[in-house]
């Protein structure tokens, strides 16, 4: 297991100053009263670690009931996961909730191993699976933030990357050193996260320029949104029976739609109790589901828990501010959920649901299908007719590149306009009186 050396992180290896451990796990799940489903909370635990590459040889249960301050499950408990780390010979013991750097530190004199909580984990993977530079700087920033508060040693040797001399105030000890260096780290990545960040930004208003109805994947990590991306742009991006396959989200463009061609992006894999800093490394992922014209909602037909880990992305889409876009649930994996392709409507005719099994490319024709009459909705064709006084919002639409053609006459512009709908709606806020005849046209595109 690479717990300090994860591919695109470098820079926080060498900060890592901890010797590096084998690959044998003890898991520790610590239960309070109101777990619901700890079976399953278990089980996902478990795929976790073996997403970072930990073999997993055995799985403790702690009852919580109070959390202690010194080890956060109880003493008894702690000293009977070091005895099992003892005879088992294990090298990490993972534990299922987030440890103070107190508890962790503890925990680890204890039982005489590595201690990671389940944040350091999902960094580790995340670490592991960031492809863009976005992504990597993205975590590396985050794994700074949860290890600044557990590492109060090994972070000199920064001072040579940095040229040492010179960086040490007089009379400053050890530990404001390392602070200092680790403050100006974060300060550099944080520069560095901005630069990439207006340059996606760029790339994005780009791609707003080309007009083309924006499709984004999301759904439970392992759902098939990368398997499903494949089955539906026909190319070729990293599948893994693995959590997190995908970290950064990969933009491709899809054709062959009756409504026309579309961009279709695959985003990271939603997790429950996603730690907080990690909000951060999700940020290019969020934006593409916030700026999507329809949400594809790839759902794992064949887990019985799927109801509930529904719940779970639509929470997660709510928080991030992707809530009100719309959506469409595809059940994949039918093979496994012995189930036939199908298509559902709600009571108005609007397809809901597809049924698709990704792997086997079943069903795909019937989602294309769906995509193609729900997007088509969004997309608003018509000739809309402003007054030569109308010149700001007529200068916008210009600027967005929406007008296919546009022609003078005695009663002013005819515009004609074909633009998805999200695009044209934030016109009408600021548009005062100007906007009348966008709002027409939008209410008649409905
Ligand atoms: P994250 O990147 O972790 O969020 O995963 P993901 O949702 O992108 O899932 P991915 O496409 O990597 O698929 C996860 C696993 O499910 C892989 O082993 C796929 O081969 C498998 N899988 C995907 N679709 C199907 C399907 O229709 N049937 C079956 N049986 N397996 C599938």
């Amino acid at each position: 297991m690479r717990w300090s050396s994860p591919p695109g992180t470098r820079k926080a290896e060498t900060l890592f100053d901890r010797e590096k451990k084998g690959e044998r796990a003890l898991l520790v799940l610590p239960q309070g009263r109101a777990v619901a489903d700890p079976e399953r909370r278990g089980s996902e635990f478990a795929d976790l670690a073996r997403s970072a590459g930990a073999q997993v040889i055995e799985v403790i249960e702690a009852r919580v009931d109070a959390p202690s301050p010194r080890y956060y499950i109880g003493s008894g408990k702690a000293a009977m996961i070091a005895e099992r780390v003892k005879a088992l010979d294990a090298d990490l013991v993972l534990v299922d909730h987030t440890l103070s750097p107190v508890q962790e530190r503890n925990l680890e004199k204890l039982v005489c191993a590595r201690v990671v909580d389940r944040t350091g984990l999902i960094l580790d993977i995340f670490a592991l699976r960031a492809r863009s530079h976005e992504g990597k700087l993205e975590v590396e920033l985050a794994q700074l933030k949860h290890l600044a508060t557990r590492l109060v040693r090994g972070w000199t040797h920064l001072e040579r990357q940095r040229g040492g001399i010179g960086l040490r105030g007089p009379g400053e000890t050890q530990l404001e050193t390392d602070r200092r260096l680790l403050g100006e780290r974060v300060k550099l990545l944080n520069r560095r996260i901005e630069r990439v960040q207006i340059q996606r930004d760029q790339q994005r208003r780009a791609r707003l320029r080309a007009i083309l109805p924006r499709v984004a994947l999301v759904g439970y990590t392992n759902a098939g949104k990368s398997t499903l991306f494949n089955a539906l742009t026909a190319s070729t991006v990293y599948v893994a029976d693995q959590l997190f396959a995908t970290l950064d989200p990969t933009v491709r463009r899809i054709d062959g739609l009756t409504s026309g061609p579309a961009v279709v992006a695959d985003t990271v894999g939603f997790v429950r109790e996603l730690p907080h800093d990690l909000v951060a490394a999700f940020r290019a992922t969020l934006a593409e589901a916030r700026d999507a014209d329809l949400l594809l909602h790839v759902i794992d037909a064949s887990d019985p828990e799927r109801d509930r880990l529904i719940e779970v992305v639509d929470a997660v889409l709510d928080e991030i501010g992707a809530g009100a876009v719309p959506q469409l649930r595809v059940f994949n994996k039918i093979d496994l959920a012995g189930r036939e392709p199908a298509l559902e409507r709600d009571g108005s005719g609007r397809i809901e649901r597809v049924w698709v099994s990704a792997a086997r490319n079943a069903g795909i024709d019937g989602l294309r299908q769906a995509l193609a009459e729900r997007l088509g909705g969004s997309r608003v064709r018509g000739e809309l007719r402003l007054p030569a006084a109308a010149g700001r919002l007529h200068a916008r639409l210009r600027a967005l590149g929406v007008l296919s053609a546009e022609r003078f006459e005695e009663d002013g512009w005819h515009l004609d306009v074909d633009a998805p709908r999200g695009l044209l709606e934030p016109l009408l806020g600021d548009g005062g009186g100007e906007s009348a005849p966008l709002r027409a046209l939008l209410a008649a595109a409905e």
